[in-house]
């Protein structure tokens, strides 16, 4: 195999977006063996594998709107990386509720998604990135052509889901997933914008004329 040039720089990039992604997962397993987790170990390690399932969603989706800010590719080429590690999380989080939690009892899970709604949002932000995790090779991007970048649009949604599901399990203080909602707004708002300015440059006399009532 020929190497190109520019390899060894994004083999360094891409290793080290490897490590940090795994950093949390070194850190919860760390505190695990030393008893570092607190009073009730199991809610601490889903809180923190709930969290950084949903840090990486929205890294990765920041990954867009950051090559817009600095046009430049290679915010795209840890999209995919990033969001992938959000999907890892997310299922490691649903591991521990599982393994952990429930202790093996799995049917327990059906009656939690019927009977508590914020585990109902959880369960379909999960599910919803199933497919996208699935489809995230170069295989089902040609596969899938147009519709590849549809389907993947469901992040949003997933991101909205997933922000409703802490926000309803928190009790109190709601400031850490307002945070995180104001974060997923300014990302969508950015989106918006870009593909009304990408309209806007494809059909410059509708842009400019008002819309018919
Ligand atoms: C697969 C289905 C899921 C189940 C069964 C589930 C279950 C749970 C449970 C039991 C908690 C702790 C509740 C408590 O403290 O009382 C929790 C918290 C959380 N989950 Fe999930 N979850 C799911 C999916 C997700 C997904 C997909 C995400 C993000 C992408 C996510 C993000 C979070 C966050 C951010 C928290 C709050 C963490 C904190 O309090 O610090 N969850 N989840």
């Amino acid at each position: 195999m020929v190497l190109k040039f520019a390899e060894p720089r994004w083999l360094v990039a891409k290793t080290t977006t490897h490590l940090l992604a795994l950093l949390p997962l070194a850190l919860m397993i760390m505190a695990a063996m030393q008893g570092g987790l607190g009073a009730d170990p199991v809610a601490e390690l889903t809180h923190r594998s709930g969290r950084w399932a949903l840090r990486f969603l929205l890294f990765s989706l920041a990954m867009t709107p950051l090559r817009r800010l600095l046009s430049r590719p290679w915010p795209i080429r840890f999209r995919r990386l990033l969001g992938l590690y959000a999907f890892f999380y997310a299922s490691l989080h649903l591991l521990i509720y599982l393994v952990l939690d429930l202790q093996g009892e799995w049917a327990q899970i059906l009656t939690d998604i019927v009977k508590r709604p914020f585990i109902t949002v959880g369960f379909a932000a999960w599910l919803l990135l199933l497919p996208l995790a699935i489809t995230s090779s170069k295989k089902w991007i040609k596969r899938l052509g147009r519709n590849w970048g549809r389907l993947h649009k469901a992040v949003y949604a997933i991101g909205l889901l997933a922000i409703l599901h802490f926000f309803w399990l928190v009790k109190a203080d709601k400031r850490e997933p307002l945070f995180y909602a104001a974060i997923l707004g300014v990302l969508f708002a950015t989106r918006l914008i870009a593909a009304w300015r990408g309209r806007a440059a494809k059909h410059p006399s509708a842009a400019s004329t008002p819309a018919r009532r």
